[in-house]
């Protein structure tokens, strides 16, 4: 059985101010989905990345990674998202051929992560585990609230920072789990903001391994100063 990668893209990035659908703005000169591509397709175990594009943007994503030359003999397939990121990853699950067995889901946001990392989630799900997600712990303090449009939000409770982990993708599961989770677990509101969460719903263990530092999201405006400078380190 292979390994493949889902990576959900077809988000508009509103909080990152307008523009381009987030996955294709440009990190030193480079789509940002380009830059996740190709950390997932530098993975050893990775032999196919299904790329799920906005809705009305298939066409343009392909053209865009074929003219940007990426790896030889490792699959790339591109297909249409849904309206939520849950929807976006049911449809890439789809599209997946009948010998895959493992699969990592990867947000096109997290450009950056280290393929170490990303080889650590494959691993621990080929090892046994049915569902792993990379994390870190916090730097900051965590308030639940009583969310308000408008005025102080009260607080409700204030967690244990020491039993808190700040999660990041790759997400890796066996496959069945991830498909039975996605047909099983309603989508209510914006839908699940991250695959693992869905597989808890249904009773499944999940098991963290370490995230890392450079595998953040870029969400918002300052985040692209961050991954710009890193990448600058990298190159440098
Ligand atoms: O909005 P957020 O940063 O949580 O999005 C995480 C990932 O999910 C991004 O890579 C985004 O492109 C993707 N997404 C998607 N389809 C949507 C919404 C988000 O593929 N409808």
């Amino acid at each position: 059985l292979t390994t493949a990668a889902v990576i959900p893209a077809a988000g508009r990035g509103v909080r990152l101010g307008p523009g381009a659908p987030k996955a294709l703005r440009t990190l030193g000169g480079v789509p940002m989905l380009v830059h996740a591509v190709r950390a997932l397709l530098r993975a050893r175990a990775v032999t196919l990345v299904v790329v799920v594009a906005p809705p009305d943007g298939a066409v343009e994503v392909r053209l865009l990674l074929d003219s940007h030359g990426l790896p030889e003999g490792k699959e790339i397939l591109v297909v249409p998202g849904g309206a939520t990121r849950q929807d976006s990853v049911r449809l890439g699950l789809e599209a997946l051929p009948d010998d895959v067995g493992t699969v990592l889901v990867h947000d096109a946001a997290r450009p950056l992560v280290p393929v170490d990392m990303v080889d650590a989630v494959a691993a621990a799900v080929c090892e046994g585990a049915p569902a792993v997600v990379p994390a870190l712990p916090l730097a900051d303090t965590v308030k639940q609230v009583e969310p308000r449009d408008h005025g102080p939000e009260p607080v409700v409770g204030t967690p244990e920072r020491a039993l808190l982990r700040a999660v990041q993708t790759p997400q890796g599961f066996r496959r069945d789990v991830l498909v039975s989770a996605h047909l099983r677990v309603p989508a209510e509101g914006e839908g699940a903001t991250d695959d693992a969460g869905m597989v808890e719903r249904l009773g499944t263990p999940v098991v963290v391994v370490p995230g890392h530092e450079e595998a953040f999201k870029v969400t918002r405006p300052l985040d692209l100063v961050l991954a710009e400078a890193v990448l600058a380190r990298r190159r440098a």
